[in-house]
Formats: structure tokens, sequence, C-alpha cells
């Protein structure tokens, strides 16, 4: 009883926070599209890869300080929309990146990622986050272990 009384609360929490229609929700965000190529562009004016590495724009090693590496783009399981891609930009420290030894990517719980917001246009931060997307490739989950149970050849 206990179990399914604590289960059901966290289905509950989930439930809420995937419905947050309060102030501060993202319902209602949307992006109109970019142009990925300017995106590009915007990518090295701005000196992305000061810190990052992503295909087709080798990382510029040596030119932060302290070194970071970073990686953008590449496969994963679960797309990265566009609010996640703007998020990362214009407020970094909201959710630091998964996958990095803690000292190198932040200080004080504050992303080390350099501050863009005064100095990029609303049209560049739209083909940039157009470029960025286009770097990300979904795979879908194969469920090879059970390939058994679900006929998929
Ligand atoms: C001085 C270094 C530095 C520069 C320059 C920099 N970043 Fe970052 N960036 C970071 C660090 C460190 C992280 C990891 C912490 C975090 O998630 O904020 C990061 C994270 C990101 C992420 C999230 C990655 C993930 O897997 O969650 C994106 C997207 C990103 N940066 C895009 C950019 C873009 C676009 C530019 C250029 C406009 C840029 N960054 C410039 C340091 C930098």
């Amino acid at each position: 009883m206990r179990t399914l009384l604590l289960f059901t609360s966290i289905v509950f929490c989930l439930f809420l926070a995937a419905c947050d229609t309060g102030p501060r929700s993202s319902i209602g965000f949307s992006l109109p599209d970019g142009d990925a190529e300017q995106g590009r562009a915007v990518y090295t004016q701005l000196q992305c890869a000061a810190c990052h590495e992503i295909d087709g724009v080798p990382q510029n090693a040596g030119t932060a300080e302290p070194a970071i590496s970073v990686a953008l783009g590449g496969t994963v399981h679960r797309i990265k929309t566009y609010g996640e891609l703007v998020t990362s930009v214009i407020n970094p420290s909201h959710r630091l990146a998964s996958g990095y030894a803690e000292e190198t990517i932040q200080a004080d719980g504050k992303s080390l990622m350099r501050n863009y917001n005064s100095v990029m246009t609303v049209d560049e931060l739209i083909d940039l986050v157009a470029f960025l997307q286009s770097k990300y490739n979904l795979q879908k989950f194969t469920p090879t272990k059970y390939r058994g149970y679900y006929p998929m050849g």
C-alpha cells in the first residue's frame, strides 16, 4: 500500500511538472525557422569553437582559458528541442551539460560558458539554434536485446 501511495505521488508530481502553466512555463514558446548556414557563420564569428567541438567545425584548441572542451551535436536518444538549445545559450547555468566532471564545466553552480546576451542579435540566436539542431542525430531506441518480443527485422 505504501509503495502504491509513493508511486502515485511520484506520478502526480511528474504530471504537475509537465503541465506547469505558471508564468515561468515554456508553454507558448515558438521560434521562427532559422538558417543553419547562417548559424554556422555565427558560430564561427562568436568563437563558440573556443570551448566546443562540433561536426564540421573543429575546436580551436588553446583559445579558452582554462581549457574547456564540451562536445555539441552527435547521436542522441531524445531530440534536442530548440527551447533547450536557446536556454543552453542564453541561460547556460539553468541546466548544465551532463557527462562532464563538474569542475571542468562550472564554478559555484555557474556554467563556465561565456555570456553572449548583450552581443548576440535575436536573428543570430535563431540561426545558431537551427545550425546546432541540424548537428544532432536522433537515434530511435531499438530494443535489440528483446528482439524476440518485437518483430523489427
Ligand atoms: C568559454 C567557453 C565557452 C564558450 C566560448 C561557449 N561555450 Fe557553450 N558551453 C561551455 C561550457 C563549459 C558548457 C557546459 C556547461 C553548460 O551546460 O552550460 C557549455 C554548454 C553549451 C551547450 C549545452 C551542451 C549540452 O550538452 O547540454 C550548448 C548548446 C552550448 N554550450 C552552445 C554554445 C554556443 C552556441 C556558443 C557560441 C555562441 C558557446 N556555447 C560558447 C563553454 C563555452
